[in-house]
């Protein structure tokens, strides 16, 4: 009897204890020891849109690893917390959707800067320049989007090149099938595929490309659109964001931002 009543007592405190555990963990988020409100206590949580190398790729090992990772692994370190990454399709990174129903804290997908986008996010500085490049399969190559009439061109679903090429066939009044794809990984498949002649996407992610498949693919022409990278974050965070600015210029002025800079696009251009 008293045995079966101690045990007794004993399963409620642990009940008790573990009731209290759930408790903390159901709360809906966490601030961090410097007043930064997390969607998910002790986690910086990431929204971007895979595969995207270099910025942001899995590893052979299944690890999401990449330029924007590494960069926005600092602004976790500076929180005192760890970074997670969601992947989640570009259209509800750009609209902010994302950021404003709590999937994430920070968006980074090496997304442009533009005014549209600026008015739903709130970007960081930035932290990459980049311009619209177009790749055929080499020994093909193309030089103007004159030369795609009659054929199909390939671009990626919500994105800056996208809107470059269907702005370039309105305006000169191209009749180029402009097909888009829902990500990177399915354009590059479309292009090595002959589902299109051509595809545009932003530079450095042909030039990641070209390396880890040499000789396939080239780099036929470029778009000088001055696009730059910035992070995002829900408009009004303003605690989070200055973080994000703080250690991208920290690591800007430290050497770090050149070591991740070389570790993943390579050299950096003379200047
Ligand atoms: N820079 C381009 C844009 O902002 C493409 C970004 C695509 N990023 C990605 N992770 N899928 O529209």
């Amino acid at each position: 009897m008293r045995a079966t009543g101690l045990a007794g007592v004993a399963i409620v405190a642990s009940l008790a204890l573990t009731g209290a555990a759930g408790c903390a963990k159901k709360d809906t988020g966490g601030t961090t020891e410097a007043g930064v409100a997390l969607v998910k206590a002790g986690t910086l949580t990431t929204c971007t849109h895979l595969p995207y190398a270099p910025f942001q790729s899995k590893d052979p090992s299944g690890k999401v690893v990449g330029f924007d990772v590494a960069l926005i692994d600092l602004v976790a370190t500076k929180l005192g917390v760890t970074q997670a990454i969601v992947d989640t399709p570009f259209e509800g990174i750009k609209s902010g959707a994302d950021l404003n129903s709590g999937k994430c804290d920070v968006a980074a997908a090496g997304m442009t800067i533009t005014d549209e986008r600026k008015k739903v996010l709130d970007f960081s500085v930035p932290y990459f320049d980049a311009t619209q490049a177009l790749a055929t399969q080499a020994g093909k190559e193309v030089k103007t989007l004159e030369e795609l009439v009659g054929k199909r061109l390939g671009v990626q679903g919500g994105t800056t090149g996208e809107e470059y090429i269907n702005t370039q066939v309105k305006e000169k009044n191209l009749k180029i099938e402009v097909v888009s794809y829902k990500d990177l990984a399915a354009l590059q498949q479309a292009l090595a595929t002959n589902q299109v002649v051509a595809a545009v996407n932003d530079l450095p992610v042909w030039n990641e490309y070209i390396k880890a498949n040499p000789g396939k693919v080239v780099v036929a022409a470029g778009f000088d659109t001055g696009e730059q990278y910035g992070f995002a974050v829900k408009k009004g965070n303003a605690e989070l964001l200055k973080n994000v600015n703080d250690a991208i210029t920290a690591a800007r002025s430290d050497g770090t931002y050149d070591k991740i800079y070389a570790e993943w696009i390579g050299e950096k251009p003379a200047s």
